[in-house]
């Protein structure tokens, strides 16, 4: 989601003068748009800003200025304290307000040019307002794109930020989706992936005051014309009803691919995380997917070393690794959020512990993509064309079940193949990607 609300900020930017540049120096303007879901990723953006002083020193000395902005979770969590241990930033905003990035760069400049103290902190949550300034942009021609229906959380689980950053649980009017979605369409792109940190739970209205599920979403925007692939990520299984799996066995643009976080094995740990599924409910919607969709891939998110976590209770997170097989996946070391129930629970886990758990966890999960990928050579697959390769012989897509292919060329040119859906014999595997032939 920071990689789509990033291009909506190169968006709004755009009609001031302002486009992207691949280096850092000497820009007028950088914006660091920043994660708080982990500490490690917080604490990313002090070292940032601490390198990005010296570019801000650099060009003050040629006479220009360098406007410093921090935005996204870390700024709606941390904003006096960036403003506090960070005097160079100039402006802090969270991600519900970046629709006023120009106003805000502006002002700041204003401010400057007058000799005044020039900093600007806006951290305000009302997420609506944003959206319907947002849909008003112009979009950029490629193939693939993120569309954002669903922002924020009101699953509280006890130990995620996103409830406290993002917000409550909102969903946008139907019709805005579809009106961004047909103008995607209409700018070549062919694959879109539908967004939002609770994206099951989407429930938007439509203009006629009926309310939409994820599933009708699908399947209205299967029918626009362009879109041959829709993805949604990420899931809850709380959400993931009947209709959702019915899509995956009839929409044929719906990928088979589905992302969806279990964190834990242990029905245990799973009550104090207030995840609201244990494991068995968890096993029994991917039977029940695999039913409908046998061929689906399944990714999923974990978190070893919660609060309370036994080595016991750590097995049975193997355990269900084991009854799913999963195509691929991410697992984390919890990280204490300051402000979240779970930070404030005794039984933390020993990092040593964790370390160790993450370490057999992360094992097991790569001999699974290791073996799903392998399972694919001598198969021919769907390849959407995304990029230019490794080398000039080659070039990446995406296969329908979310990996990522390096096809060999041959005659034709990246070019020729840009954008395109083409087949492709696979004729490697391994853990990271597969490889393969146009067939
Ligand atoms: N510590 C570790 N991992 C976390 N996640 C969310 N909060 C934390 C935390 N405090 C992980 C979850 C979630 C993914 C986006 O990040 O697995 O699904
Ligand atoms: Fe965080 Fe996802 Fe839980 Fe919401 S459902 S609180 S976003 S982990």
């Amino acid at each position: 989601m920071n990689v789509y609300d990033t291009e909506r900020m190169v968006d709004v930017m755009a009609p001031e003068g302002y486009e992207e540049t691949d280096t850092p120096e000497g820009a007028d303007l950088i914006v660091l748009n920043t994660c708080h879901i982990r500490e490690k990723a917080a604490e990313k953006v002090y070292s940032d800003i601490g390198r990005i002083r010296k570019m801000k020193d650099a060009k003050k000395k040629a006479g220009e200025e360098m406007v410093l902005a921090v935005g996204g979770c870390v700024a709606q969590a941390e904003g006096a304290e960036i403003m506090k241990r960070a005097p160079i930033v100039d402006i802090v905003f969270g991600p519900q307000t970046y629709h006023n990035l120009p106003k805000m760069v502006n002002q700041s400049l204003d401010l400057k040019n007058h000799g005044e103290k020039s900093r600007i902190l806006d951290t305000d949550l009302a997420v609506d307002e944003k959206f319907e300034q947002l849909s008003k942009k112009g979009v950029k021609k490629k193939a693939t794109a993120f569309l954002t229906i669903q922002e924020g959380c009101d699953k509280f689980c006890t130990f995620c930020v996103v409830p406290y950053t993002r917000g409550a649980e909102y969903s946008r009017g139907v019709d805005d989706v579809i009106k961004d979605a047909i103008k995607l369409a209409e700018a070549g792109v062919v694959e879109v992936t539908l967004l939002g940190q609770n994206v099951n739970a989407f429930h938007g209205v439509s203009a006629s005051g009926e309310e939409w599920g994820l599933p009708q979403l699908i399947r209205a925007l299967a029918k626009i014309d362009g879109f041959e692939r829709i993805r949604y990520t990420t899931s809850h299984p709380h959400d993931m009803t009947d209709e959702l799996l019915d899509v995956h066995a009839d929409v044929k643009e719906c990928m088979p691919y589905l992302h969806l976080p279990v964190q834990a094995g242990s029905d245990k740990i799973l009550k104090a995380m207030n995840r609201t599924h244990d494991s068995a409910s968890y096993l029994k919607i991917i039977a029940d997917l695999r039913k409908k969709r046998p061929d689906i891939a399944l990714s999923g998110d974990f978190i070893v070393g919660f609060p309370g976590e036994t080595d016991d209770d750590f097995e049975k997170t193997m355990e269900l690794v084991r009854k799913v097989k999963y195509s691929q996946a991410y697992s984390f070391k919890y990280s204490p959020r300051p402000g979240t129930p779970a930070a404030a629970m005794e039984n933390q886990v020993d990092e040593a512990i964790s370390s160790a758990r993450l370490t057999r966890l992360q094992a097991l999960l790569k001999e699974q993509q290791t073996e799903f990928n392998n399972s694919m050579i001598g198969k021919t697959l769907c390849v959407l064309i995304e990029a230019p390769g490794k080398t000039n012989k080659t070039v990446f897509g995406r296969s329908p079940y979310m990996q990522a292919v390096q096809v060999t060329l041959g005659d034709a040119s990246y070019k020729d193949l840009q954008g395109k859906i083409v087949d492709v014999l696979i004729k490697e595997g391994g853990p990271f990607n597969i490889q393969g032939v146009l067939a």
